[in-house]
């Protein structure tokens, strides 16, 4: 089945049709830049565009950078405070006029990751973070993913983790990859005394740029890229959207 997949981020929403038999994307992913902070409402009539651009009548899957519970929003760290509580689901699915399912962005990344990217096959205990604006994060066992929040680990002072190791606060802080890799070192010491991963997946479009830093980390779990990069969380929305039909 065909799924448009929709990945909300901090700076722009990006969505292309997807072949979720086989995790390809069926035509260019369009993008659509959001320098402001858009309202849900707002945000719905972006989303509306994509489904325009591709002529979408379908299943459609979006991924959200925060807690979701259903069709509901729980937290939005990096986006509009409006979303919190959001019924987005129904918002987007009357705004798109096609129905939507939500899931959190990094967990819609890991389930692309596992199904058809880097953790392909693998079965035992996976750890997937997405490193961007923020830091997004699940856990995969035996196939399962699992949506978490570990970017929101109270770090130092308290502030969330991913205030110190996002991409983003790395290209703020104009820090070198030596330093930003030894922050993430600590960052995943932590996370992997807490779960034991047997594989570290790193996505994100900073994913693309990993044989700068890789070398500046240090791991005990085997570490990889995500396979698909910043087009994971595009494949994940639409297969979420899929299985919910
Ligand atoms: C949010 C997560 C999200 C991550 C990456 C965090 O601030 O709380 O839900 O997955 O950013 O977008």
């Amino acid at each position: 089945m065909n799924a448009l997949g929709i990945d909300i981020g901090g700076s722009a929403l990006k969505g292309a049709p997807v072949d979720t038999k086989t995790g390809r994307l069926l035509a260019e992913r369009h993008r659509i830049a959001t320098p402001a902070n858009l309202t849900p409402t707002q945000m719905a009539r972006a989303l509306r565009q994509i489904v325009e651009h591709f002529d979408w009548s379908g299943p459609i899957g979006v991924g959200f950078p925060g807690v979701v519970q259903g069709p509901l929003i729980r937290t939005s760290a990096n986006l509009h405070p409006r979303f919190i509580g959001c019924d987005a689901g129904k918002l987007f699915s009357r705004v798109a006029g096609c129905p939507v399912a939500l899931t959190n962005d990094a967990a819609a990344a890991a389930l692309a990751e596992m199904r058809f990217g880097a953790g392909r096959g693998f079965a035992g205990k996976t750890l997937l973070l997405t490193l961007g604006t923020g830091v997004g994060s699940a856990l995969a066992y035996q196939g399962v993913v699992m949506p978490a929040e570990l970017g929101h680990l109270p770090w130092k002072g308290g502030r969330s983790a991913e205030k110190h190791v996002a991409a983003s606060v790395r290209e703020k802080k104009d820090l070198s990859w030596a330093k930003w890799g030894g922050r993430l070192t600590k960052y995943l010491a932590v996370l992997e005394t807490m779960f034991w991963p047997e594989l570290i997946i790193i996505g994100g479009g900073i994913s693309a740029k990993h044989a700068k830093f890789f070398p500046h980390l240090r791991t005990r779990a085997k570490l990889v890229p995500a396979q698909f990069f910043n087009e994971a969380g595009i494949v994940g929305a639409a297969l979420h959207g899929a299985a919910q039909r």
